[in-house]
């Protein structure tokens, strides 16, 4: 039976406005062909916000995206609002909207697709053990809302920001963190740096306390500065990694960049109910926004994913995913994905959407026993 959800869009700024509309398409497709109804309600957040209304999350906007069911997002930022105090940042909104909808846990897989693996600037023999792991990254504590403080003392500037966290904070996220390895393969890294800071060294605490209540998972301990090197090193060692706010930050960034192309992962953040935000890893792109080169899959790979996680939908979920698949099997590639293959071809930001669009109307009527899930 067809399902009835409310979708809070926030298009935001640079390449968003593309890529957030190739995902709309992807979603109006899934609601036609499965007999779903989706509403969008649109909700203005970040530069654009600032522009409109002088705050990058006006309250009513929050409120707008708290009545969805879920919220998908595109990307936010750009150098026009560089100058802007911290607080009134294009940022800000974000951080603003994960702490409103208290999405605690974000989780950004990294996977290499078959067809990209070329686009990884690793050695060959390091892309063919694998790469297939997910970062549950702390969202809503930390260093990113933390106290701080910009001022002068004794004649000199300072500034500090306070990285806090409770035990309360460390287990919610730390039992994602095993529930998603018990789902998977079973291998859980907790990444801190417990040999320098004491938020990490509670951290580490409570995770190990945890682990009596996961015996199938197995935990392991790595620091941060060692996690980016193995992460590079050999990614087959790893499954899931669970880690605070910032830590997460940046070894996101590196985890997308091995798989080839950062234009190509997703990400869900979840709290305790089923709304969840949905966005992809990489940024607004101002340099590109307008030219439709931006590449969407990252952003049609959230959608599915809100699909899967919010909705329930898994098999539409799974036909969304193989559609990226047959696509990039196809040869079609956005810029950033493109290689030196002269058997692909060169497609914009529209034409890739449009592209999955039809492998979606291939796929649900003939079924793809394939299983790419993400
Ligand atoms: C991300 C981004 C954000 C973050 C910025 C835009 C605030 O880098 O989602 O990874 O640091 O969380
Ligand atoms: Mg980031």
């Amino acid at each position: 039976m067809g399902v009835q959800k409310t979708i809070a869009v926030i298009r935001g700024d640079g390449i968003g406005p593309e890529i957030v509309g190739e995902a709309l398409r992807i979603l109006n497709a899934v609601a036609k062909l499965y007999g779903h109804t989706f509403l969008y309600d649109d909700v203005d957040m970040g530069g654009i916000a600032i522009d409109k209304w002088g705050d990058p999350l006006p309250a009513e906007m929050l409120e707008k995206c708290l009545r969805a069911d879920s919220v998908l997002l595109g990307a936010v930022g750009g150098k026009k609002w560089d100058g802007i105090p911290g607080d009134k940042r294009p940022e800000k909104g974000l951080l603003r909207l994960r702490a409103g909808m208290g999405v605690y846990a974000n989780n950004r897989p990294a996977k290499i697709w078959r067809q990209l693996a070329d686009a990884s600037p690793l050695k060959k023999a390091i892309v063919e053990k694998g790469i297939d792991f997910l970062i549950v990254r702390e969202l809503t504590g930390g260093i990113y809302f933390g106290a701080r403080q910009t001022g002068e003392e004794n004649g000199e500037r300072y500034a500090a920001d306070e990285m806090r966290y409770t035990e309360k904070e460390i287990r919610r996220i730390g039992r994602i963190g095993f529930e998603t390895a018990r789902k998977r393969r079973g291998k859980l890294c907790s990444v801190e740096k417990s040999n320098v800071l004491d938020c990490s060294r509670l951290w580490k605490k409570v995770l190990h306390e945890l682990a009596e209540e996961y015996p199938e998972v197995t935990l392991t301990d790595m620091l941060v500065d060692n996690c980016a090197m193995q992460i590079v090193k050999d990614p087959s060692q790893f499954d899931v990694i669970v880690t605070e706010n910032m830590f997460g930050d940046i070894l996101s960034d590196e985890a997308s960049m091995i798989t080839g192309s950062i234009g190509m992962i997703p990400s869900s953040s979840l709290g305790d109910g089923t709304r969840g935000l949905y966005e992809p890893i990489h940024g607004s792109a101002p340099d590109i926004a307008g030219q439709d080169l931006a590449n969407p899959i990252g952003t049609i790979l959230s959608a599915a994913m809100m699909l899967k996680y919010s909705f329930d939908l898994t098999e539409e979920a799974d036909a969304v995913e193989n559609a990226v698949d047959r696509v990039l099997e196809q040869g079609y590639r956005t810029a950033d994905i493109l290689g030196s293959d002269p058997a692909c071809i060169r497609v914009g930001c529209r034409e890739m959407g449009e592209r999955i669009e039809a492998a979606l109307r291939f796929i649900a009527a003939n079924g793809n026993g394939k299983d790419t899930t993400i």
